[in-house]
């Protein structure tokens, strides 16, 4: 085999053979396909798609291009899920808590937020002393332990999808569902769950803002992670408004620490029931939506969620205190509400500018070698619909600097829309792939 000739025959439309495959991947992990090689069969793949039995074949190769951890000792049920990220989207750290405290073990392996979107490690390292590094026998024997672990991918895990999504990135050839999901399942199977619930967001401030995309995406990797064995479902929900009401690391872990004592936002809730609602059923301890509601409402009433999230913190060496004292999370210099213009009612808040006005307070990162400041951001945000008096705040801006502050500011001020008609929401929660 030669990889110009795999390359020419998915260039002229033929489906690759599981070996075309397999080599393709060893290509890109040994570098014994040049980088040119390898973009030319990401552009064919772009240009001619791939079957779903080709699409499962990459994803298995490049799984296995590194560690799989093998949790298969532990006897509780394993589930996690995936969000394919967005704005104020903090559901894992209370989903995460809440699923453990049911009896159903979370191994979860996450990203940092690159762009406009947030990644749960970035939060997560808001708390002092929180370690996201661990080796996988750390983290294997945390999940058995307490039934918990939240790390960031190491680099043994699926190298091959490291290579190909830098190339990617670089080349044109992102926006293409069968290596979406290939890079998506290949590093989240990797992790040992049994089950898998996906979060694919739409809207303005989503990865893939088209709605029939997403759908499309949904189902490729319900389709592909089932057809590995792993069930999966997924749900769509819509990423119009940054969900709740912070952006930004340290204040999305004090709304997180608010949604396990009861106090969520009612959104955020929403999205974290119903995707902890699919992984209990897909689990097997819940047989149907309504048990499995109940079942995560008893663990905020109870406080055991509260209890599992602590227990975590503490095992990963962070400082456990910011549970009772979020006061104790990075606190940014300056806090300074931006005022509503006029009395009306909230028209509009553009989950993508708000997003963009975050990363120039410092939140996230435009590179991957980028620090981000884990203090700034945006909290006490108004919601679509609400009514809205002159001179009252629609957010409260946590900045570090006076020129971020003031460029974050115009970005705001044009991202809130205060006017006559209350701004409708899309549907939240708006499918339910493969139950
Ligand atoms: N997230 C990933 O991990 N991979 C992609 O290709 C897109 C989003």
């Amino acid at each position: 085999m030669y990889p110009q000739h795999v390359i020419a025959r998915k260039r002229d439309g033929h489906a690759l053979t599981g070996d075309e495959i397999k080599y393709f991947v060893r290509g890109a992990t040994d570098g014994s396909w040049a980088d040119y090689q390898l973009s030319a069969m990401l552009m064919a793949i772009f240009l001619r798609g791939m079957t779903a039995v080709e699409t499962a074949a990459l994803t298995d190769a490049m799984m296995r291009s590194g560690s799989v951890a093998d949790l298969g000792a532990i006897q509780r049920p394993k589930a996690d899920k995936h969000s394919t990220g967005g704005v104020g989207d903090k559901v894992s750290l209370p989903l995460a808590a809440m699923i453990a405290a049911c009896g159903v073990a979370v191994p979860m392996i996450s990203g940092r937020g690159l762009g406009h979107s947030g990644g749960t490690l970035d939060k997560l390292e808001s708390i002092p002393g929180f370690r996201v590094r661990l080796s996988l026998e750390e983290y294997r024997s945390q999940v058995d332990r307490i039934g918990l672990c939240l790390i960031g991918q190491t680099a043994e895990l699926a190298p091959a999808d490291r290579k190909l999504y830098a190339l990617r990135d670089v080349t044109g050839t992102i926006e293409c569902v069968p290596l979406i999901c290939a890079s998506i399942l290949s590093k989240k199977l990797a992790e040992g769950t049994d089950v898998l619930v996906g979060d694919v967001k739409f809207g303005r401030g989503a990865f893939m803002p088209d709605k029939a995309k997403a759908r499309e995406l949904a189902r490729a990797l319900v389709s592909v992670s089932t057809s590995m064995g792993t069930p999966m479902r997924a749900i769509l929900t819509a990423m119009d408004e940054p969900l709740g009401r912070t952006v930004g690391n340290a204040l999305e872990v004090a709304e997180s620490i608010d949604c396990l004592e009861g106090r969520g936002p009612a959104d955020t809730m929403e999205v974290t029931y119903a995707l902890g609602e699919q992984m209990l059923l897909l689990a097997r301890v819940a047989r149907t939506p309504a048990e499995a509601r109940e079942k995560l409402a008893a663990t905020i009433a109870s406080g055991t969620a509260r209890q599992k999230f602590v227990e975590m913190v503490i095992y990963q060496g962070g400082d456990a205190r910011v549970v009772d004292e979020p006061q104790r999370l990075p606190q940014a210099k300056l806090k300074v509400p931006l005022l509503a213009p006029r009395s009306g009612f909230v028209s509009d808040v553009d989950a993508l500018a708000v997003a963009l006005a975050a990363l120039r307070l410092g939140a996230g990162r435009t590179r991957t070698e980028d620090k981000v400041d884990h203090a700034v951001g945006v909290s006490e945000l108004v919601k679509m619909g609400e009514p809205i008096e002159a001179g009252a705040p629609l957010c409260v801006i946590h900045a570090n600097d006076d020129p971020a502050l003031a460029e974050a500011r115009a970005m705001l001020a044009k991202a809130i829309v205060v006017g006559d008609a209350k701004g409708v929401p899309p549907k939240l929660v708006d499918e339910v792939i493969g139950a």
